[in-house]
C-alpha cells in the first residue's frame, strides 16, 4: 500500500552524518511499520540467525537492536517472520553450504507471506561469487549487505520496504567506525564489546582479512564507555572481541595497548569478570600475562590458536612463530598463571602438510596439555594464497584428523578434575537443559558446572563447590 509518502523526499532530507542518519531511518521505518501494522495487519516480527563466530554474533545483536528500534518484535519462528536476517560466516566451505540449505528451505515461507524480507549480511556477502550466486538462484532474497555496512540496516531496510525492490549494498572496506547505534544483548547479565574490526595478519589459509577488511581499532574511550554502560546495565561479564586482540591499537598512533586497555576495563567499578578473544600467539606479551596475574576478575582462560605444531607449516601459514616459540609461550603462561585454562584451534591438512609436520602437531598437543581444542579440516578458500598450493589428499587428511581428535581428547582428559573439590565463583547462565531443578554456571576458566538451584539465581555470581568431574564439566553444590 502506498501511504502517500514521498519516499524521494525522505531520502533527500536524510542527515549526512552518522549515526544521526541511521537514527533518522530507524524513525522513518518505525512510522512505516506502524502504518503497515494498522492498515495491513502487518505483524512486524523478525528473526536474526547467526551462523558464525562471536563477531558474527555481535553483528547479530546490532541487527536485532536496530530492528527493535524500527518497530519490529523478535520471534523464534520463521513462519511468523516478516524480516529474517542471516549474519553469515564463510571461514570454511561448510558454513556456506549451511546458509544455502537454510535459505533454500525458506522459499515456501516467502511464497506464503508476501512482503517478507529475507536478508543476508556477514562475511559470506563480502565474496563476489557468493553474492552473484544468491542473486541468481534466490530471487526472493530481498536484502544483501556486507560486514562493513551492518550499521546501515535501517536505511537499507527502508529502501527495500519503500521500493519493494531488491536492495544490495556491498562495500569493499572502510576506515569508518559508526559508534552509538542500538544493540540488543542476548543475555542481560553478559555482553561482548568489539575492540577492533578486521585483521592484518593474512594467514595464508584465512579469508577473514578479505571479508572483514584491514584492522581498525576503536578508541579506548569509546570501548571503556561501552563497558561502563554494560556494567551500569547489570552486566556481570564482558568479553572483549577482536580477531587479534593483542595487536589492538597498532593502527592508531599513540594508542593504549591491549594490556593497558584490559587492565582499565577490569578496573571499572562493578566489573565482575572480563574475557577476551582471540589472542594471536605471535604477539601475546609478558605485559598481558602480568595484567591477567594482577587482576583476579580477568577470566582464567586464554584461547591461543596454534593452527599447526610444525614450524615449516607455520611458516607457510604466515603465522610468525615456531613450534619452539609456541611451546615456550605455553610454558610461560603455565608458570605465571597456573590456574589458566588454555584452549586452541588446530587445522589439519594444510597444503603441503607432511606426515612429519603432522607428528609435530601431535607433539605440541601432548606437551601443551590443552584444556580443549577446536580441530578443523583445512578448507580451501578462493582468493587466499593457500588455495593455490598443493592440496593434501582427502583420505590422508581424514586419517590425520581422527588421530588428532584422539590426541586432543587424551590431552584434555589429563586436565580433567583440576579444580575438583574447590569452591569457585560461577556466573549462573541458564537452566540445565537435561535435568530439572538444575542450573548451569560458568567458571572463570570457561568450564561449566551443573548444580541444584532456583531459577532466580540465573544472571548472578554464586559460589559453588565442585563435587564431581565429568570431563568437560562438573557437578557441584551451591555453597
Ligand atoms: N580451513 C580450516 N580452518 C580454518 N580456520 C580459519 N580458516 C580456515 C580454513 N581455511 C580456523 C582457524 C581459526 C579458526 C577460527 O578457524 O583455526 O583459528
Ligand atoms: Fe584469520 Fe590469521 Fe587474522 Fe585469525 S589472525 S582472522 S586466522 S588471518
Amino acid at each position: 500500500m502506498n501511504y502517500n509518502i514521498d519516499f524521494k523526499e525522505i531520502f533527500d532530507h536524510a542527515p549526512v552524518e552518522e549515526p544521526e542518519r541511521q537514527y533518522y531511518f530507524m524513525d522513518r521505518t518505525r512510522e512505516l511499520v506502524e502504518m503497515k501494522k494498522q492498515y495491513e495487519g502487518y505483524a512486524a516480527h523478525f528473526m536474526v540467525e547467526v551462523m558464525g563466530c562471536q563477531m558474527s554474533a555481535k553483528d547479530g545483536e546490532k541487527l536485532q537492536g536496530i530492528l527493535e528500534r524500527c518497530g519490529y518484535t523478535m520471534t523464534d519462528n520463521d513462519r511468523d517472520s516478516d524480516v529474517i536476517l542471516f549474519s553469515t560466516c564463510t571461514i570454511r566451505e561448510n558454513a556456506n553450504m549451511k546458509l544455502y540449505g537454510r535459505v533454500g528451505r525458506l522459499k515456501h515461507q516467502y511464497e506464503n507471506r508476501p512482503g517478507m524480507i529475507i536478508g543476508i549480511t556477514g562475511c559470506m556477502m563480502q565474496e563476489k561469487d557468493e553474492v552473484e550466486g544468491i542473486k541468481k538462484h534466490y530471487p526472493y532474497v530481498k536484502l544483501i549487505f556486507g560486514t562493513h555496512n551492518v550499521y546501515k540496516l535501517a536505511e537499507l531496510l527502508y529502501a527495500a520496504l519503500s521500493s519493494g525492490k531488491r536492495t544490495i549494498e556491498i562495500i569493499d572496506d572502510t576506515k569508518m567506525i559508526v559508534e552509538d547505534l542500538p544493540s540488543d544483548r542476548k543475555y542481560k547479565f553478559k555482553g561482548s564489546v568489539n575492540i577492533s574490526y578486521g585483521c592484518n595478519n593474512f594467514c595464508t589459509y584465512c579469508i577473514v582479512p578479505y571479508v572483514r577488511g584491514r584492522e581498525k581499532s576503536r578508541n579506548a574511550t569509546d570501548i571503556l564507555r561501552e563497558c561502563e554502560k554494560l556494567v551500569a546495565d547489570g552486566c556481570l561479564e564482558v568479553t572483549l572481541l577482536g580477531q587479534n586482540v593483542n595487536s589492538y591499537g597498532n593502527d592508531i598512533p599513540g594508542s593504549t595497548s591491549f594490556p593497558e586497555l584490559l587492565a582499565a576495563v577490569a578496573e571499572i567499578p562493578g566489573m565482575k569478570r572480563v574475557r577476551f578473544m582471540t589472542s594471536n600467539p605471535k604477539d601475546l606479551s609478558d605485559e598481558l600475562i602480568q595484567v591477567i596475574k594482577t587482576h583476579p576478575n580477568i577470566a582464567r582462560h586464554i584461547h591461543l590458536p596454534m593452527q599447526s605444531g610444525s614450524s615449516a607449516v607455520l611458516k607457510k601459514m604466515n603465522r610468525h612463530y615456531t613450534k619452539e616459540s609456541y611451546l615456550e609461550l605455553v610454558r610461560k603462561i603455565r608458570t605465571e598463571l597456573p590456574d589458566v585454562s588454555l584452549t586452541t584451534d588446530i587445522i589439519v591438512g594444510f597444503p603441503g602438510e607432511r606426515d612429519e609436520d603432522f607428528r609435530d602437531t601431535l607433539d605440541v598437543v601432548k606437551e601443551a596439555h590443552f584444556d580443549s581444542a577446536f580441530t578443523f579440516i583445512y578448507s580451501k578458500r578462493t582468493g587466499t594464497p593457500a588455495a593455490k598450493m598443493e592440496q593434501v589428499p582427502e583420505d590422508i587428511v581424514k586419517e590425520r584428523f581422527d588421530e588428532l581428535l584422539a590426541a586432543v581428547q587424551k590431552s584434555s582428559a589429563e586436565n580433567e578434575g583440576r579444580d575438583l573439590h574447590h569452591e569457585v565463583e560461577v556466573l549462573v547462565e541458564e537452566k540445565n537443559q537435561n535435568q530439572d531443578g538444575y542450573l548451569t554456571g560458568r567458571l572463570s576458566n570457561n568450564i561449566l558446572v551443573h548444580f541444584k538451584g532456583n531459577e532466580e539465581l540465573i544472571g548472578t555470581m554464586q559460589k559453588v563447590r565442585l563435587d564431581e568431574s565429568k570431563g568437560f564439566y562438573y557437578f557441584g553444590t551451591l555453597c
